[in-house]
């Protein structure tokens, strides 16, 4: 592998490639004038062996429909042992089209109509909808915010949500806030759920992009108990950066809900798959290894940069310590603007496209989320443009 490969300074024009973050921008922003740091996928070229196995099954010029082999099995087994030290089974492993449409099915098939789920805000906002638009009951057990910026589950409001509940849908690692959730939160966490036999959908998309020094742990992995009460939702797709691939899969223990959950998905038809996110998903686990700790040292390169810029030049903005994900979330509420105010302040005066905190519900009011998973040249363009912005202010 030569340095050429791993090379995450390169700038790649991703406009005209119908990229919803850049040729969408229009469209979601207003503007085609911003910096592009808001969607969760990353302005680096994937892993070079999953470019290889597409072009080269992409290179046979049949495209029908698809099974799953063995090896694409055995790669997530490994990849799991291996990154995450959670043995699991190749029976346990369900394909699914993506994380967002497991949350839903986990609704659909595993409570009805006005009954209780639970999610805790700020969170990635399709949480919402999976609860909303399925007319289920939302329950927010809300984080709880530390005074350096730490988010902590509020325990004794979830005993109380726990009651009324059928599901909980959990962000591990979670988006926005950046936590990785310690083995101390996640028991507690487990028993809780457990003792009001709730089940809990793990989305663990995020897993993968737990930041050099801190350690990633698979709710199931705790316990049998727990893992019987456990969805978890995996996807190659944050990090190898394959979202346009639709890939993903559920790992189920528990043969009761594991059945349910295959109703489901043969209901809605869904279980043949994508051929080439399953050509990107075996290629990734199995040869994304080294590509992933480089990009994961890089990534933590632009958050530490992030954090200095901030604390010299722009000491009012706050910024949460971070242990995984590749995206920030910055406090502004020290700056007095409104939510309206602000985020026209990002996208308008500063050029910087960011995430609305308030996408992510209570919690989320005064804060921005930024994608720093792009070349360092364009973190630093935009805390540039922040400070700027925020410099034609004051005078
Ligand atoms: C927590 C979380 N879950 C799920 C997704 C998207 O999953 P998918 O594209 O597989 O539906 C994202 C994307 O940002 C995410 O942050």
């Amino acid at each position: 592998m030569n340095k050429q490969d791993f090379d995450f300074d390169r700038l790649i024009d991703r406009r005209d490639t119908h990229s919803f973050k850049y040729d969408g921008l229009q469209k979601v922003l207003g503007t085609d004038e911003v910096i592009p740091m808001w969607i969760a996928d990353m302005d680096f070229a994937v892993p070079p062996a999953v470019s290889k196995a597409i072009i080269k099954r992409a290179e046979h010029p049949i495209y029908g429909y698809t099974f799953r082999p063995d090896s694409y099995y055995e790669s997530i087994v490994r990849w799991m042992d291996k990154r995450h030290g959670w043995n699991i089974e190749k029976e346990w492993i369900q394909y699914c089209p993506g994380v967002v449409p497991a949350l839903n099915m986990a609704v659909q098939g595993f409570t009805e109509p006005g009954e209780g789920v639970i999610l805790q805000s700020p969170i990635y906002h399709p949480f919402f909808h999976a609860i909303n638009l399925n007319h289920r009951k939302l329950l927010n057990n809300q984080l709880k915010e530390l005074e350096d910026g730490t988010y902590i589950i509020d325990f004794d409001d979830l005993v109380e949500k726990a009651k009324e509940a059928r599901l909980l849908l959990l962000s591990n690692p979670h988006n926005p806030v950046g936590r990785s959730w310690d083995e101390d939160e996640l028991r507690t966490l487990g028993e809780i759920c457990t003792a009001n036999n709730l089940l809990v959908v793990s989305d663990e998309i995020h897993a993968d992009l737990t930041l050099p020094g801190h350690h990633h742990i698979p709710l199931a992995s705790l316990s049998e108990e727990i893992a019987s009460h456990t969805i978890t939702c995996i996807s190659p797709s944050k990090t190898f950066n394959l979202g346009g691939l639709n890939t993903s899969s559920v790992i189920i223990s528990d043969p009761e809900v594991r059945k349910r959950f295959e109703e489901v998905i043969e209901s809605l038809h869904l279980g043949m798959g994508n051929l080439f996110g399953m050509e990107a998903s075996i290629a990734a686990y199995n040869h994304g290894e080294k590509w992933l700790d480089a990009l994961l040292k890089y990534i933590q390169g632009n958050i530490d940069f992030a954090r200095s810029f901030l604390k010299e030049k722009l000491p009012g903005i706050g910024m949460s310590p971070i242990e995984a994900t590749y995206l920030l979330w910055l406090d502004f509420r020290k700056t007095g603007m409104n939510n309206d105010e602000l985020h026209k302040f990002m996208i308008n005066k500063a050029k910087v496209g960011s995430n609305d905190g308030t996408m992510y519900g209570p919690g989320g009011e005064g804060f921005q989320r930024l994608n720093v998973a792009c070349p360092h040249s364009i973190v630093e363009e935009a805390f540039i443009r922040i400070y700027n912005a925020f410099s034609t202010i004051s005078k």
